[in-house]
């Protein structure tokens, strides 16, 4: 294993899109055309699935050094009801494109930290939505908190609007973890917000545990995995540290290249803490998560109806996702648009009218063919060559597979290509023989961060 996880460590894309980011077209997209495949796909799917928000609210009080979402470090709570307003502007000018009042299925507050905000501006904020919007049938709404900045009121404000599952960011429990990871917070902490919202009547709370962290190690991971399995998280994401200094610039520093664990190591800590999760009831979801079997992502996966999406996996898909805030990406099945990453421009564009975003990608038919096989894999751990490929493809596609096959990781039939349980943690890399635009544009600098 030793061995195949030294083969297989390479840098690689995360698959939360197809295609990833890097090779969206350098050209853009036109923002009549977004505007006219969010048409399309409203139209399509909204009385059928209703469609999906993510809303980006990006402050946090203090920087974490390992952090890599886009954030913006502030103490100045003025900034919220400008950022709000701005976001219901937003709202408005999609809403102004569809037909009809949307039907909402899930909404995810992601961040940044949601909780930053005020349960005043969150009640602002969702109100607004739904002025103009329904609940679909089905209604699933979430949101990220952090455990030091999440109050009693703000978990039943949440919850009285709706919210039923909440992810808290742990990491990690261990002090000298914390300390390099500048993120000092109790168990006791987390204890309190974690049976707040067991009190208040959420059905599904997740925690956001990190392996690969500076300073970890062996022992320090089987405590931190011990104080999570005490409060009995309904799923649990267990990620991989993604260290991209070369991205985050000054961000990602506290600690040094050294401090962080050698890649078999890693490994071995997301062996033993998976084997933990095992060992105490929970069943592991595609990449990086873990749920219990009486949660939501569990039934959904049972059922062969898991999504990924950029918030992850999900339980429900839905073709139109419309992201608002700053840095937020948008999905309308057809293409992909990304927000101005800078509040100020981001603002600038809101204000002026015009929808804020400043990069995307169309996608192709070929696109759109192989976007299905990488969802497959990625959410079914398999998918089915009948999916339209041209024979040519097909051939090299399998060309590539090839040593992951001799390897024992995949199997690869008339009918399907099938990644075998001893392959799941290497499921980016099988994804990335069928990743044509990876293949086609060979990056030769460093993007992605390793795939184990
Ligand atoms: C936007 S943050 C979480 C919300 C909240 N701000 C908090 O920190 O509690 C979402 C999650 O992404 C994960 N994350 C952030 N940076 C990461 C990195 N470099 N590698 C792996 N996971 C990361 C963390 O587990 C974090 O809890
Ligand atoms: S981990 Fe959460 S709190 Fe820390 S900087 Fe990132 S988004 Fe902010």
């Amino acid at each position: 294993m030793k061995n195949l996880i030294q083969k297989y460590n390479i840098p690689g894309p995360r698959y939360t899109s197809y295609p990833t980011v890097p090779f969206w077209d350098k050209e853009g997209i036109a923002l009549e055309d977004w505007k006219k495949t969010v048409k399309k796909s409203f139209f399509e799917s909204n009385d059928i699935e209703g469609i999906s928000l993510y809303i980006h609210l990006p402050f946090c009080e203090s920087l974490c050094t390992f952090c890599a979402c886009h954030k913006k470090i502030t103490k100045r709570h003025e900034v919220e009801q400008p950022y709000i307003e701005t976001v219901l502007k937003e709202w408005d000018l999609y809403c102004d494109l569809f037909e009809e009042r949307p039907k909402i299925r899930e909404i995810h507050l992601g961040g940044g930290t949601p909780t930053f905000f005020s349960s005043e501006n969150l009640r602002k904020l969702i109100n607004g939505i739904f002025k103009r919007a329904d609940k679909f049938d089905i209604f699933d709404f979430s949101f990220e908190g952090h455990p030091n900045h999440t109050s009693e009121e703000q978990l039943q404000t949440l919850y009285d609007l709706g919210s039923r599952r909440n992810s808290f960011g742990i990491q990690d429990y261990d002090p000298k973890v914390q300390k390099a990871i500048h993120r000092v917070q109790s168990f006791e902490q987390v204890k309190k917000v974690h049976e707040l919202s067991k009190k208040i009547g959420y059905e599904s709370i997740s925690h956001d545990l990190i392996f690969g962290l500076p300073f970890q190690t062996e022992e320090s991971i089987r405590n931190t995995i011990k104080n999570t399995i005490a409060l009995k998280p309904d799923r649990i994401a267990y990620y991989s540290y993604a260290h991209v200094p070369w991205i985050k610039g000054v961000g990602q520093r506290g600690f040094e290249d050294s401090d962080l664990p050698k890649d078999s190591e890693k490994r071995h800590l997301y062996e033993l803490g998976k084997q933990l999760f095992f060992d105490n009831g929970y069943v592991e979801i595609g990449m990086d998560h873990f749920a219990l079997p009486s949660d939501s992502l569990h039934k959904a996966m049972e059922a062969k109806k898991l999504h990924r999406n950029f918030m992850g996996y999900t339980a429900g898909k839905t073709e139109l996702m419309v992201g608002l805030g700053m840095s937020s990406i948008s999905d309308s099945w057809y293409a992909f648009a990304q927000n101005e990453k800078d509040v100020d421009d981001y603002t600038e564009k809101v204000n002026a009218g015009i929808i804020p975003i400043f990069r995307g990608h169309l996608l192709t038919d070929k696109d759109l063919i192989i976007r299905k096989h990488i969802l497959n894999l990625m959410c079914n751990l398999e998918t089915e060559w009948k999916i339209g490929l041209d024979a040519q493809i097909k051939k090299e596609i399998i060309e590539r597979l090839k040593p992951i096959i001799d390897d024992g990781l995949v199997e690869v039939s008339d009918e399907r290509v099938k990644v075998k349980e001893e392959g799941r943690m290497f499921v980016r890399n099988i994804c990335m023989t069928f990743d044509l635009r990876l293949i086609e544009n060979k990056p030769d600098t460093r993007i992605f961060s390793m795939t184990i």
